[in-house]
């Protein structure tokens, strides 16, 4: 069958596959692999957010809603957003999808030209490019200097005429940094200069230690051409509800809407008044989180600074980043050796890396660190 779209034909497969497929294997065989590969918080959504879905289930809230999310929903994240991120926001400059991942594709589709090119900061979440690519974008890796990842003026001469977008992710997947104001405004000025979109994906923004998360569309007049994008999944444990978030200028939405309405139509009704449960309820679920992933954060680095590792700050996130060198064959000595899966560098564009998620509790944590120093 060689009848098939060439575009996406041209997207790689992820480097995570054949790790995690082969972990699946070993698991089917009834080996005992610890997995630190996950990227989902192991805690179950808090029971005020079930409840709420459950309740509008019984009133009978599984009909269509209107496409860019029920209106209560769209509120309560204008309002959060007034509330917390430190820029304006109105009910209209929002819309809800399936997920800050279908999110962020709209966003692309919104934007994107044929031919247009994003910078993505690299080490990246595996979803940018290949959202790029689906919209007819061509991405463009700027590597941010290690071991902290912060943005500097190098990333100015990755523009190019051809520039439509800079994507940035703080707190970041993989690396766990959390960007300065420093490097806000450098990309911000960027942006400014050369009228680049801004997309901002700040889905782990409640997820960060000792250190503060700042929106970049905070900064001077970037609310007016930043895509914000954030979700329910990470900070609310609501992965599976697949319920996330934008927040942008109003022709941004418009597009995005247009894209949504012949596609998905909108995320499940009852799916979001769980989400208006979430952004209006009690947030002490929220800190308890927070504060469990800030132990097993500890617990982590220390051990792996015990073993000798070099690590990104994990400041906020919850994934550790370590300098192994050749993490392919890291990544997978240590599924076979130490029967601990982890999830190596070159899926997020940093090679000789290796993420570690420490969404897991301490006892398993404490066994795969014993079992990963026994292999060193
Ligand atoms: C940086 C980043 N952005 C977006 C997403 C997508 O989240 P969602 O579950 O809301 O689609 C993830 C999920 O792993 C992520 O790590």
């Amino acid at each position: 069958m060689n009848r098939l779209s060439e575009k996406i034909a041209a997207i790689a497969p992820s480097a995570t596959i054949e790790i995690s497929d082969e972990a699946q294997r070993m698991k089917r065989e009834g080996i005992d692999v610890i997995s630190l590969s996950i990227g989902e918080p192991d805690f179950a959504t808090p029971g005020h957010i079930t409840e709420a879905c459950i309740d509008a289930l019984r009133r009978g809230e599984t009909h269509y809603a209107p496409s860019a999310g029920i209106p209560e929903l769209r509120k309560a994240i204008a309002a959060k957003i007034s509330r917390e991120n430190g820029f304006p926001a109105d009910e209209n400059n929002t819309i809800v999808s399936c997920g800050a991942k279908n999110t962020i594709y709209e966003a692309m589709e919104a934007v994107l030209d044929p031919g247009d090119e994003v910078l993505i900061c690299d080490p990246c979440w595996v979803s940018y490019e290949p959202c790029v690519q689906i919209a007819g974008g061509r991405a463009v890796h700027h590597p941010l200097p290690e071991p902290a990842f912060q943005v500097d003026d190098t990333l100015l001469e990755r523009v190019s005429r051809k520039t439509k977008m800079i994507v940035v992710n703080s707190p970041s997947n993989p690396s766990g940094a959390v960007l300065n104001d420093a490097s806000l405004r450098c990309v911000a000025d960027i942006c400014t200069d050369h009228d680049i979109v801004a997309l901002s994906d700040e889905i782990y923004e409640k997820l960060v230690y000792g250190v503060e998360h700042r929106s970049l569309a905070a900064i001077g007049d970037m609310h007016e051409r930043t895509i914000t994008v954030n979700g329910f999944s990470k900070a609310y444990a609501m992965t599976g509800w697949r319920i996330g978030y934008a927040v942008a200028p109003l022709p941004i939405i418009r597009q995005m809407i247009k894209v949504q309405q012949h596609t998905i139509s909108h995320p499940a009704t009852f799916a979001m008044w769980g989400a208006v449960a979430a952004l209006e309820g009690d947030q002490s679920c929220v800190d308890a989180m927070r504060d469990a992933f800030d132990e097993r954060r500890r617990f982590v680095m220390a051990a792996l600074s015990r073993m000798g590792f070099a690590t990104a700050p994990a400041d906020g996130a919850f994934y550790a980043f370590l300098r192994t060198g050749d993490d392919m064959n890291v990544a997978r000595r240590w599924l076979h050796e130490a029967r601990v899966a982890v999830t190596p560098g070159t899926a997020f564009s940093a090679p000789g890396w290796i993420r570690l998620s420490y969404a897991a509790d301490i006892e398993t944590l404490r066994r795969a660190m014993e079992r990963i120093a026994q292999v060193l």
